[in-house]
């Protein structure tokens, strides 16, 4: 039990205080220029039966803003005079005997930099105060009738007091706009996270590999990456881990089970960490027993070959959809070779891309943006005010330095009479994450091998 004067949740590492304050400023700034205040609870909370809780996990945005780690607390930030407030867990020296450390609104203060903390049981007394004079709220709008109910209570306390001259805000913002924005360019203290966390994961990936063989459980591979995950510091898997033997794989969500991979299956995992608030996401396909097969191999280099593509494509002032466009054409092309789209009945290239006949066999996008969410926050289009309105359809989101996006095909063949019976029950994704650079992009999770003959070598040692 920790009782040391240290945070007890999820061990995450001490806050860059000015890191976060930096974070509050950018968002104070913009909050100033319409006269708004922000309001920003974390995450609650939750029973996973009777009284026992599931391990708690923050909001994104209100760690992003506050490095504050603790549940039942509320960041406010003021832009008509740039005063942040903290509302927080009451220090109670008994309840930290059963449950370790908490900071209290004082300690929580002076630690975090905030102007004001106070106790939680404060925050309903307080908030019409706060928001008395604002021109506007901001808050995820819509995301929580709880929520909501909570903001119109606090403007009710407001508006109660109009004929004393007291204006309630008369304007609601959805804060994630502009907080989702900045969330999507990855700062350097992010990036640093984000590659220790991709190294963990990698790390996890290899230790699987190493410990695979003909006869081994989809949940003993499971074991080894969570036990590479926490050995290295990492607090949790950053999603439910995918350990998916033979037919498995071509299952997308399947979770790992009891299943035992035979001799000549394929194994696909789909497992990485979270490490101090920021996800990974890896996926490798591997021969259980260490050595691919023809069949196998034939449909693991288009794969590859699909995700190079990607790569290549993934730069500067590409589209978010070339990475996905290069990656498709590749498989395309791939399944005409293998006879997995038939000629005849499906034409050329241009037509299965045209028609998206692909889908039989790739039917999940190759990228999505990854951060403190593995799928995480950021407008796939560019944003409303640079679009035009009315019915002229937002543009795709140009790519730039500093966005953090996955880059993640596969191929997946059901068994069925028109495919060639050698590529039945295969199920192959490599993804990786990436991060753009000034020229191109940054691999974060290459210290796994992607290479059939980088593989086979990793699982002969
Ligand atoms: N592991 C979730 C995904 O790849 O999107
Ligand atoms: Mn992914
Ligand atoms: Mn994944």
């Amino acid at each position: 039990m920790n009782l040391a004067n240290e945070p007890a949740v999820a061990g995450l590492a001490p806050a860059a205080t000015d890191i976060h304050a930096g974070r509050r400023a950018r968002l104070l700034d913009h909050l100033a220029r319409t006269g708004g205040v922000a309001i920003l609870p974390t995450a609650p909370s939750a029973i996973r039966n009777h009284d026992a809780e599931y391990p708690y996990r923050h909001d994104s945005s209100f760690y992003y803003l506050s490095g504050f780690p603790e549940p039942e607390a509320w960041l406010v930030l003021d832009g008509t005079n740039g005063e942040t407030t903290l509302f927080c867990r009451e220090k109670n020296v008994e309840r930290e005997i059963w449950e370790g450390f908490h900071y209290g609104p004082d300690a929580a203060r002076e630690q975090f930099g905030f102007s004001s903390a106070y106790s939680i049981a404060e925050l309903d007394l307080r908030m019409p105060d706060i928001l008395a004079h604002a021109a506007s709220v901001h808050y995820a709008l819509g995301t929580s009738a709880e929520l909501d109910a909570r903001v119109r209570t606090w403007l009710d306390g407001v508006r109660t007091r109009s004929r004393v001259g007291i204006a309630a805000p008369a304007i609601a913002h959805d804060v994630r706009v502009f907080v989702d924005e900045m969330r999507l360019f990855k700062d350097d203290h992010e990036l640093d996270i984000m590659r220790r966390a991709a190294r963990i994961s990698a790390a996890a990936h290899r230790r699987a590999m190493q410990a695979s063989r003909a006869g081994v459980r989809e949940y003993e591979l499971e074991a080894e990456l969570l036990y590479e995950f926490r050995r290295q510091g990492a607090q949790s898997p950053a999603y439910g881990s995918i350990v998916a033997s033979g037919a498995n794989a071509c299952v997308l969500h399947y979770p790992a089970g009891n299943a035992i991979a035979r001799d000549g299956d394929l194994i696909l995992i789909d497992a990485a960490c979270e490490l101090d608030g920021y996800a990974s996401d890896i996926t490798r396909t591997f021969p259980a027993n260490g050595r691919f097969t023809g069949a196998q191999r034939e449909l693991y280099a288009i794969v590859h070959a699909a995700q190079q593509a990607a790569i290549d494509a993934t730069r500067p002032g590409a589209s978010y959809d070339a990475p996905h466009e290069a990656a498709v054409r590749v498989l395309a092309q791939g399944m005409l070779d293998t006879q997995l789209l038939d000629r005849n009945e499906h034409g050329g290239l241009d037509d299965v891309v045209e028609k998206k006949t692909y889908r039989r066999f790739y039917m999940h996008s190759t990228s999505h943006w990854i951060g403190m969410d593995v799928h995480d926050v950021g407008d796939y289009f560019e944003p409303l005010d640079a679009a035009p309105r009315g019915d002229t359809p937002r543009a795709r989101r140009t790519l730039a330095p500093r966005m953090a996006l996955t880059i993640e095909p596969g191929i997946y063949v059901r068994a069925s009479d028109d495919v060639p019976e050698a590529f039945h029950h295969i199920g192959i994704r490599i993804e990786d994450d990436a991060v753009v650079t000034d020229s191109g992009c940054e691999l974060l999770t290459r210290d796994v091998p992607v290479d059939i003959d980088a593989i086979e070598y990793l699982m002969k040692r």
